[in-house]
C-alpha cells in the first residue's frame, strides 16, 4: 500500500466523519408498556436518558401506555428488568428499520407515480398521496399564491442551515384589522403527519364552499417550522425530532425547539443533556426557528386570537399549561367547550376520538412549548397542541386525505368562534 493510498484514506474517512451517516434501526423493537403504578412508571423513566432508548410516546396518565423504542443490543436486558419488577409490555414492532424501509419504498413509489401523471402540468402536481419533501411543500405553497389572489407567501426567516420557513397568508384583504387564526406544523421532525396536515389545511381554505372562512378571519399557516429537521428524518435519521443546530457538544446535535420557548423555561419536562431527545438549549429562545415564530407572532400586534401547533401522535386537544399541572389558564373554560365542540366535529366525519384537557394534566408537564408562550406571552386567547392521528411517527401516507379532512372540520370551529368572538378588535 503506497503512501498515497494512505492519505487518500484518511481523507476519506475525515470527509464522512463530518458528513453524519444515516442511523439505521435494524432489530430495534417497539414496545408497549403498560405501568400500573407511578413507581413502575419511574422506573421504566430512567431509561430517559440513555441512547438506546427513543421514548414515542409518554403519558403520565394511567391506563395510556409508554411506547419505546429499544436498540437490538440493549433488548435482553431491558426485557429482563421489566420482568424482574412485574411490568406488563408487548412487542409492537419487531424491526423497526423494516417498517422505516417499507415507508420509503411506498414514498418513492408515490412520488414515482406523480411524476408520472403530472408530467407538463405545473399548477398540479401534489396530490396529497405521500409525504412531501421541504422543497415540494415550499413550492405548493408558492403555486397557490400564483392560482389563488387571497393567498400570499411569506417568509418568517431562515432556519440553521439556512432554509426559509415559509408560510402562508390566506385573507379576503381589505383595510380592516381582522382576528387571525395560526397555524404551524413540523415543529417535531419526525411527526410527518404534521407539515402535510397544515399544507392540506390550505387546499381546504382556498376552496370555493369554504371562503366564508376567511371573509373576517385572517388565517397564518406555516407548515414547516424546523425544515432541518424535517430534511434530516427523510433518508438520514427518520426519528429525529429537535433541530440540527451545533450546539457546543462534540457528538450531539439539535434542540427541542417545543422546550426552548420563553415562557417559565426548562420548569419541567426537558433535558439538560444536549444528547437527549428535549434538550431545551442553552437558553430561552436561543434557537433561531423558535425566535422566528416568536418575532413572527408578535409582528402582528395581538391580532393572532388562536394558535394551533400540529403535532404527532395519539389524538390529544392540548390546551395550556404544558409547564405545570397545578394551574390552568383562566378562560379554561372556554378552551375546554371550545375543544369540545370542535372533537365533536372532528369525530363527526370519520369517528376519531380525541382527548381534551390540559397538557400537563392529561399528557405530561413539560415546559417551553410554543403553546404555553403563544398564550402567556403572544397574548392569543385560545391555543391548542393538537396531537394528530396515528400510533407511530412512521404513518400510513393513505391516511393523509382523511386525517386533514377531518382536522379541517375543527379548524372550521375555530375560524366560526374567531369570527365571531374577536370580531371587534
Ligand atoms: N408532545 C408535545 C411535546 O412533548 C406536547 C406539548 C404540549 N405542550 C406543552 N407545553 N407541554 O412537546
Ligand atoms: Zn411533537
Amino acid at each position: 500500500m503506497g503512501p498515497n493510498f494512505l492519505i487518500i484514506a484518511i481523507l476519506v474517512a475525515f470527509v464522512f466523519a463530518n458528513e453524519e451517516s444515516f442511523r439505521s434501526l435494524k432489530g430495534a423493537q417497539e414496545i408497549s408498556i403498560t405501568c400500573e403504578t407511578e413507581k413502575q412508571l419511574d422506573f421504566v423513566l430512567r431509561f430517559e436518558d440513555n441512547n438506546h432508548f427513543d421514548f414515542l410516546k409518554v403519558s403520565h396518565v394511567p391506563p395510556e401506555n409508554v411506547q419505546v423504542l429499544v436498540t437490538e443490543n440493549q433488548l435482553l436486558n431491558f426485557k429482563m428488568q421489566l420482568d424482574q419488577n412485574g411490568i406488563k409490555y408487548k412487542v409492537l414492532v419487531d424491526d423497526f428499520q423494516k417498517v422505516i424501509d417499507e415507508e420509503s419504498k411506498a414514498q418513492r413509489r408515490a412520488l414515482m407515480l406523480a411524476n408520472r401523471s403530472h408530467q407538463g402540468d405545473e399548477n398540479d402536481t401534489y396530490d396529497f398521496d405521500h409525504f412531501p419533501r421541504h422543497n415540494a411543500i415550499n413550492d405548493y405553497m408558492e403555486q397557490m399564491t400564483k392560482k389563488y389572489e387571497d393567498v400570499t407567501l411569506f417568509s418568517i426567516g431562515y432556519s440553521y442551515d439556512g432554509r426559509s420557513i415559509n408560510g402562508v397568508k390566506i385573507s379576503s384583504g381589505g383595510n380592516k384589522t381582522k382576528p387571525a387564526i395560526l397555524i404551524d406544523g413540523g415543529i417535531h421532525a419526525r411527526e410527518w403527519i404534521s407539515p402535510v396536515t397544515a399544507l392540506h389545511t390550505i387546499s381546504e381554505l382556498v376552496n370555493e364552499k369554504n371562503k366564508e372562512l376567511y371573509k373576517n378571519v385572517d388565517w397564518y399557516i406555516i407548515p414547516v417550522l424546523n425544515p432541518d429537521g424535517y430534511e434530516f428524518t427523510h433518508g438520514k435519521d427518520r426519528l429525529w425530532r429537535k433541530n440540527r443546530s451545533k450546539i457546543g457538544h462534540r457528538q450531539c446535535r439539535g434542540v427541542d425547539l417545543n422546550r426552548n420557548f420563553g415562557y417559565k423555561w426548562k420548569l419541567s419536562g426537558r433535558s439538560r443533556h444536549p444528547c437527549h431527545i428535549t434538550y431545551a438549549g442553552k437558553a430561552p429562545f436561543s434557537e433561531l426557528e423558535s425566535q422566528h415564530l416568536r418575532d413572527f407572532f408578535l409582528s402582528k400586534n395581538g391580532t393572532i386570537k388562536i394558535y394551533l401547533t400540529l403535532h404527532s401522535f395519539g389524538k390529544y386537544l392540548l390546551y395550556p399549561w404544558g409547564y405545570t399541572p397545578a394551574e390552568v389558564p383562566e378562560n379554561e373554560d372556554v378552551l375546554l367547550k371550545l375543544g369540545v365542540i370542535a372533537a365533536v366535529k372532528l369525530k363527526a366525519l370519520y369517528g376519531t376520538e380525541y382527548k381534551i384537557g390540559s397538557a400537563a394534566r392529561i399528557l405530561y408537564p413539560a415546559a417551553g412549548g410554543s403553546d404555553d408562550w403563544a398564550k402567556a406571552i403572544g397574548k392569543a386567547d385560545i391555543a391548542f397542541t393538537i396531537e394528530l392521528p396515528g400510533t407511530s411517527f412512521v404513518i400510513d401516507p393513505s391516511l393523509i386525505k382523511p386525517i386533514g379532512l377531518e382536522t379541517f372540520e375543527a379548524f372550521r370551529v375555530f375560524g366560526v368562534y374567531a369570527e365571531i368572538v374577536y370580531k371587534d378588535l
